[in-house]
């Protein structure tokens, strides 16, 4: 069967059954590399630079990298290799590649790629800039001051916490760093002394190197998180935003929230707290404004978003926008999609309006993570699953770091290789029978040292 797809723009027309390269390495790229293999206009997927997980994966293959796709070298490489492959469609899962501009390169070369370019990558590359962005446009946020000198950063935070003092329950101060850096760019400082230490880190001592260099100072915002992911077209001032699906993720490494904050110990969709009034505040207060800010600011972006909300007093604030999917959300959130993850790539290219529709049910997603993450952790332990237990589950495993052992036969005998190995996503026609089959699934893994939390889903 052959489709013909015509790409508006700069973008090749293309014939499927066509071949697809997903960027990156972890759960999340699994997932995508999964979802894009049930299309029957998808004959091969090359995932660069992928994992074991993806090296076994129905119609996918590892591509291997001599650079990293956020330098300017391993973008040639890859855009090299896809002219070579003739590949259709790239999918980006990270921001580092996005916010180096991977878009602009393969759009150049006349290559379709998912993903917002460079320019628009600044919504999540810096904080600085995505709060600026939200006050100018409305969008609903907490209330912040950005500084690029430590001194009157530190008088800022001494000042806040001299109005608060005596008080008991005193709020505490967010410290951001404006740059990205990979999860360890937000301080919730409780008290002056550790806003002093996490400023005098970021801004004296270059601890997070030039992303650390300026700060957003930011309002505590109490309440409960909830993630919206997104399908977004927007280019030449005009275009749409779909939201997806509701998501939650629990960040913290242990049950109940506690515990030092991790890449994300698993997540749900849909999630039932997410109630009708406040998807209404969300569009109003906050998708709303966000696209008529990128229409307004004439950027080029086709390719996903992530909303990260808090709900506080039944209103949603924004805390951040990501600039591509979430990891662990994407565990949760595709396996719920009922429509061909590459026709809705297309129409996000093509500037076309596509009809989201979802599965019935819910998805609970818990991560297993090694020994000593989020610290320095254990490496190399053999991955064994029973596969007859997991299959009475219906879950599935999406792997993020483990890779295949050195000399084994089958791609499927695994060891630890990071700290978030895997996600075990499962179905379930309601919240609670997801969350068991999740459970029983886990059951069925085993590696020296496996942690994960029990409260996926359950903890708000
Ligand atoms: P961000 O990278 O901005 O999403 O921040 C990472 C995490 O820090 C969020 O998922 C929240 O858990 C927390 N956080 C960020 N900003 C705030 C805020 N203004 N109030 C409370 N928690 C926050
Ligand atoms: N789950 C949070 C993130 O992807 O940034």
């Amino acid at each position: 069967m052959k489709f013909v797809c015509i790409v508006r723009g700069s973008l090749p027309c293309y014939t499927y059954p066509m071949k697809v390269l997903v960027i990156g390495s972890g759960c999340r790229e699994h997932t995508l590399a999964w979802k894009l293999a049930q299309s029957d206009k998808v004959e091969k997927i090359f995932v660069a630079p992928g994992n074991g997980g993806t090296a076994a994966e129905e119609k996918c293959e590892n591509v291997f990298m001599v650079d990293d796709a956020a330098t300017a070298e391993g973008q040639e490489e890859l855009v090299q290799f896809s002219r070579r492959e003739k590949i259709g469609l790239v999918v980006v899962g990270p921001e580092l590649p996005l916010a180096e501009g991977i878009v602009n390169r393969f759009r150049a070369a006349g290559i379709g790629i998912v993903g917002p370019d460079k320019k628009a990558a600044r919504l999540e590359a810096s904080k600085i800039y995505s709060k600026s962005f939200m006050e100018k446009y409305g969008v609903r946020t907490a209330r912040s001051r950005d500084f690029t000198d430590a001194e009157k950063a530190l008088a800022c935070a001494r000042e806040h916490f001299n109005a608060v003092a005596g008080n008991a329950s005193a709020p505490p101060l967010v410290i951001k760093a404006d740059g990205l850096a990979a999860g360890k760019g937000v301080v919730i400082a409780a008290n002056i002394t550790e806003a002093e230490e996490a400023l005098s880190a970021f801004m004296k001592n270059k601890s997070l190197g030039e992303a650390g260099a300026s700060v957003v100072l930011e309002e505590f915002l109490a309440g409960r998180e909830i993630s919206v992911l997104a399908a977004v077209s927007v280019v030449s001032g005009n275009g749409s935003i779909q939201p997806f699906i509701s998501a939650r993720d629990h960040k913290r490494r242990f049950d109940g929230g506690k515990g030092p904050n991790t890449g994300g110990m698993g997540s749900i969709a849909p999630v039932p707290d997410f109630t009708a009034a406040l998807k209404d505040d969300f569009a109003k207060s906050i998708l709303e404004p966000t696209l008529d800010g990128m229409k307004a600011e004439n950027m080029d972006y086709r390719g996903f978003i992530f909303f990260g909300l808090m709900i506080k007093n039944e209103r949603c604030y924004l805390l951040e926008y990501n600039v591509r999917l979430g990891d662990p959300e994407t565990q949760a959130v595709l396996p719920l999609m009922d429509f061909d993850f590459a026709d809705l790539c297309a129409a996000i290219l093509a500037g076309q309006d596509f009809m989201l529709k979802w599965k019935q049910g819910s998805v609970c997603a818990p991560v297993a993570v090694a020994d000593g993450y989020p610290g320095s952790y254990r490496k190399g332990d053999t991955i064994t699953v029973d596969t007859t237990a997991l299959e009475k589950t219906g879950a599935k495993l999406f792997f993020g770091g483990a890779k295949k052992i050195a000399g084994a036969g089958q791609a499927a005998e695994l060891q630890t290789a990071g700290g978030r190995v895997l996600t075990v996503s499962a179905y379930g026609k309601n919240a609670d029978e997801a969350w068991d089959r999740a459970y029983q699934g886990l059951e069925a893994i085993r590696f020296s040292g496996i942690g994960y939390r029990r409260d996926i889903g359950k903890e708000r």
